[in-house]
C-alpha cells in the first residue's frame, strides 16, 4: 500500500525521538509540495545582509522557495519585501537582479509601483477605467520584513511569530558571526551563486554540527596542514539546539590552539568589547563554528591557512541553501566580515574563502560532491522504506555549566542537534494548514 505524506510523517512522529528519520525525506517531490507551503510558506527566512542594498532604493531580488521577493529599501530608508507579481495580470515588475531604482514599472501594460509597493501608475486610468480602479487596493502584495544583526528575513505568513521568539535565544550565537565587534558586518560583495542536484535539508543538518564528516571529507586540509586541527576535536567542544526552534550550532575546539585564532588584534580587542564575557569565554577558544538557522541559512567561522603549518586566516561563510524542488537547490554564498576590521584582513579573509568556499571552494566541492550522492540515494525507490541512524550522543546528558542559551552536550561530535532539527521540521509539516500568504490583497 502507497501512504500519503501526511501517513508516514504522522509514523515519523514516533521515529524520530528514537533517533530514527526516513531516507525519503531528503528527495522526495512530495515532500517538497508540503515544504512549499508548510516550511516556506510559516517559517522567517533569510533573503540577504542589509549591507547588500545601503542605500535609499538599492534593491535585489531573492527568493522564499518559489516566490521571487523584491527586497528594496525604500524612500525613507526601511527595508521592504514585496512579491514580484504585477498585480494586474502577474508579469515580473522587476527583471534586475541588483539595482537601485525609484519605481518598478511592469513591461506588460504599464502599472507602476513606488518602493514602498503602493501602486502609483496606471496607463489610461481616465480613459478606459473611467477612473474607477481603486489604486489603494492594488499596491504590491507585501512580505513580512523583520532584521537581526544585518540580516534581513521575510516570512509570507501573515500571522508568524516574532523574529526574536523564531530565533528563540540563537541570537547569542549569531552575534559572533554578524556582530563580533559591536560596529556590524559587511559582505564582500554578491553571492557567489550555482546550482547543484542536492536537497537543501542535507545541506542544512550538515551546517547544524556535523563535526564527524570533517576528518574523512575534508582530509586534504588537515593531512597537508592548511587549518589548524587534530582528531582530538571529535572529543572536546560543544553541540548545542534550540529546542524546539530547530537552529542549532557545532563548537569545534582543537586543544592547544591560541585564543582567537586567525583573527588581527584589532578584531580580537573588538570582541572583547563588543561580546559580553560568556560569548568571549565560548567563541575566544573556538576553531571552528558551524551554524544552522532553520530551515535553511548556514554559517562557518574557521582559520584557514594558504601557508601549510601557519596559523592562517579566520574569516566567515554564509549560506543559503534555496530550494528549486525536491533534491536540487541553488546555493548563495557570501564571505562576511565585522565593518571595522583592518582592509588587509577583509582582503585575506576573502581571499581564505574563496579558496574554500564558494563553486570553485575545494570545502563546498568535497562536500557538494557527498550532498548530491546522498540526494542521489534518497530519491531511489527502495530508499522509501528505509531510514537513517541517528544515535550519536543521544545517551549524552545537557552540560549545564554552559553559559549560552539552549541545550549544549559535550564533544561536539555527536547528532543530538539534527534530532531536534528534524523534530521542529516535522511539527511545522504535521500543523494544520494555514493560509500561506496572509496579508493578499
Ligand atoms: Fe502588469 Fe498588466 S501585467 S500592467
Ligand atoms: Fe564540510
Amino acid at each position: 500500500m502507497t501512504l500519503s505524506p501526511e501517513m508516514w510523517l504522522h509514523r515519523m512522529r514516533e521515529e524520530v525521538p528514537r533517533g530514527r528519520v526516513p531516507v525519503r525525506i531528503f528527495n522526495d517531490p512530495s515532500v517538497w509540495q508540503l515544504e512549499q507551503e508548510r516550511i516556506f510558506g510559516r517559517c522567517w527566512v533569510v533573503l540577504g545582509h542589509e549591507s547588500e542594498i545601503p542605500g535609499r532604493g538599492d534593491y535585489m531580488l531573492r527568493y522564499i522557495a518559489d516566490n521571487a521577493v523584491i527586497v528594496v529599501r525604500d524612500e525613507v530608508g526601511s527595508i521592504r519585501g514585496h512579491l514580484n507579481m504585477c498585480r494586474h495580470r502577474g508579469a515580473q515588475v522587476c527583471r534586475a537582479e541588483l539595482g537601485n531604482t525609484s519605481h518598478f514599472r511592469c513591461s506588460y501594460h504599464g502599472w507602476t509601483y513606488d518602493t514602498s509597493g503602493e501602486l502609483i501608475g496606471v496607463p489610461y486610468h481616465k480613459e478606459v477605467y473611467n477612473e474607477r480602479l481603486d489604486r489603494s487596493e492594488w499596491g504590491l502584495v507585501p512580505v513580512r520584513i523583520e532584521t537581526y544583526s544585518g540580516l534581513i528575513f521575510g516570512s509570507l505568513d501573515a500571522s508568524a511569530e516574532p523574529l526574536a521568539d523564531f530565533l528563540g535565544g540563537f541570537q547569542w550565537y549569531l552575534d559572533y558571526f554578524l556582530n563580533p565587534t559591536g560596529a556590524g558586518t559587511e559582505v564582500c560583495g554578491p553571492p557567489d551563486k550555482w546550482i547543484v542536484d542536492a536537497d537543501w535539508k542535507i545541506c542544512a543538518e550538515n551546517f547544524a554540527g556535523d563535526g564527524y564528516h570533517l576528518p574523512v571529507t575534508h582530509q586534504f586540509g588537515v593531512k597537508f596542514g592548511y587549518f589548524p586541527s587534530n582528531n582530538r576535536t571529535h572529543f572536546e567542544g560543544y553541540a548545542v539546539h534550540i529546542p524546539g526552534k530547530g537552529h542549532g550550532i557545532g563548537l569545534g575546539k582543537t586543544p592547544g590552539l591560541q585564543p582567537f585564532s586567525g583573527l588581527p588584534e584589532e578584531v580580537q580587542e573588538g570582541m572583547k568589547r563588543g561580546l559580553d564575557p560568556d560569548q568571549v569565554e565560548v567563541f575566544k577558544d573556538v576553531r571552528s563554528a558551524i551554524a544552522t538557522i532553520f530551515p535553511n541559512l548556514s554559517l562557518v567561522s574557521q582559520p584557514f591557512s594558504r601557508t601549510p603549518g601557519k596559523p592562517g586566516t579566520r574569516f566567515c561563510g554564509m549560506r543559503l541553501w534555496h530550494p528549486l524542488g525536491a533534491g536540487k537547490i541553488q546555493v548563495y554564498c557570501w564571505c562576511v566580515v565585522p565593518k571595522d576590521a583592518p582592509a588587509a584582513y577583509k582582503e585575506e579573509a576573502y581571499r581564505s574563502f574563496t579558496l574554500l568556499l564558494g563553486p570553485g571552494g575545494v570545502f563546498d566541492q568535497d562536500d557538494l560532491d557527498n550532498w548530491r550522492s546522498v540526494t542521489r540515494s534518497a530519491g531511489s525507490s527502495a530508499a522509501r522504506q528505509l531510514t537513517f541512524p541517528y544515535d550519536m550522543g543521544q545517551d549524552r546528558e545537557p552540560d549545564p555549566s554552559f553559559p549560552g542559551p539552549g541545550v549544549a552536550v559535550s564533544p561536539y561530535v555527536s547528532e543530538v542537534n539534527f534530532v531536534n532539527l528534524w523534530s521542529t521540521w516535522l511539527e511545522y509539516m504535521l500543523a494544520d494548514e494555514r493560509a500561506a500568504v496572509g496579508d493578499v490583497r
